[in-house]
């Protein structure tokens, strides 16, 4: 075994208590077609329940940690992979049911790898992560349902994490009039005005009346919370009105009824990053890559060192996260 490879650490969830950092042993690396050697991994609300020991994430163990990946090709069986390609990953298992991205070493499906835009880089590419990837795709599913930009203002949720800041950026780029929603208006809304919010409103506002239809005040919902902000979401939704959802931040109910489908006729599209197809991978990478300011990117990501990404994880299962947590996995 080469030297190198046995320096390699990782987050390694052994049972059910949660993730410690350990050296990391090559062999107990799934035998796939292609190495990576990760440089960047990222912290979504999936990675801190995981390293924390919360359920529903890990499915194996041991397992090391990370729905994320961004970093070089070391050697791959697949056609499409060369040594020195630079790739990155987001779900399709990773972190799950396969090892992860939290560790400096990790053998992948080279299936589900997409190049790393070169608008980006790798730093970059990880920041945006399985978040930007998923307000990505909510982006393009809302507009597969007929959004443009002149039909209507957008509706983003939990609007100061992850998913929401990047769906914000995103949707603001594309030229869409974004109102974001949050729990903290007082303490985002500089920034959340900064990535291109026309609007912020206190997600309270979304959940006060708990009736199923509201004042028709947005064309389309990229909702990344669920719950009481969802069904609120949806009361203000237009007439054909389309909204995404992703996430169960504030609840994985859905406390509203069947009241804006049948009188306003709205849909409601469901968003799974972790089995997204290899083309709409790809589709979502060239969607989001041109359009995403870097300075604005950047402006909302903090990098921690891998030995302190279980803390930084930690915010997240507070409901306090703010932005994208980039881990650098090569440093100390
Ligand atoms: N389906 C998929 O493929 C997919 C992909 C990525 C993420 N997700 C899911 O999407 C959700 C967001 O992920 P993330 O990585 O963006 O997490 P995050 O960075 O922690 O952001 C979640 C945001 O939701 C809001 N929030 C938190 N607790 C809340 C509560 N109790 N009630 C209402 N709002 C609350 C907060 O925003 P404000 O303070 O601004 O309101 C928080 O910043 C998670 O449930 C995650 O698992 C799903």
């Amino acid at each position: 075994m080469d030297q190198e490879m046995t320096a390699f650490r990782g987050w390694i969830a052994r049972d059910t208590t949660g993730a410690t950092l350990d050296r990391l042993d090559p062999a107990m690396l799934d035998d796939l077609d292609t190495a990576v050697r990760v440089r960047y991994s990222s912290i979504n609300y999936k990675d801190a329940l995981a390293l924390h020991g919360r359920p529903g994430v890990i499915r194996r163990h041991p397992l090391i940690a990370g729905i994320d990946l961004t970093g070089e090709v070391l050697a791959s069986r697949h056609p499409r992979w060369r040594p020195g390609d630079l790739v990155t990953l987001n779900g399709a298992g990773l972190g799950e049911d396969l090892h992860g991205g939290l560790a400096g070493l990790a053998a992948v499906n080279g299936d589900d790898l997409v190049r790393v835009p070169s608008e980006l880089g790798s730093l970059r590419a990880a920041a945006v992560g399985t978040a930007g990837f998923t307000a990505a795709l909510s982006l393009l599913a809302l507009e597969r349902h007929g959004l443009a930009p002149e039909t209507g203002p957008i509706l983003v949720t939990g609007a100061g994490g992850g998913v929401g800041s990047i769906a914000v950026a995103l949707l603001a780029a594309a030229r869409y009039e974004v109102i974001a929603a949050t729990g903290r208006p007082s303490e985002l809304s500089g920034q959340l005005t900064a990535l291109g919010a026309a609007q912020v409103v206190d997600r309270a506002e979304l959940t006060s009346s708990g009736k199923p239809l509201g004042k028709q005040r947005w064309a389309g919902v990229v909702d990344a919370v669920g719950g009481p902000v969802l069904a609120g979401a949806l009361a203000g939704l237009q007439h054909s009105g389309v909204a995404t959802t992703c996430g169960l931040a504030g609840g994985a109910e859905y406390p509203g009824n069947v009241l804006p489908f049948i009188l306003r006729g709205v849909s409601l599209l469901g968003i799974d990053s972790v089995r997204t197809p290899r083309l709409r991978r790809v589709a979502a990478w060239q969607r989001l890559a041109p359009l995403l300011d870097p300075a604005l990117l950047d402006s909302v990501t903090r990098v921690v060192p891998l030995a302190a990404a279980k803390d930084a994880a930690a915010s997240l299962l507070a409901g306090a996260g703010t932005g994208r947590i980039v881990v650098d996995v090569a440093s100390a």
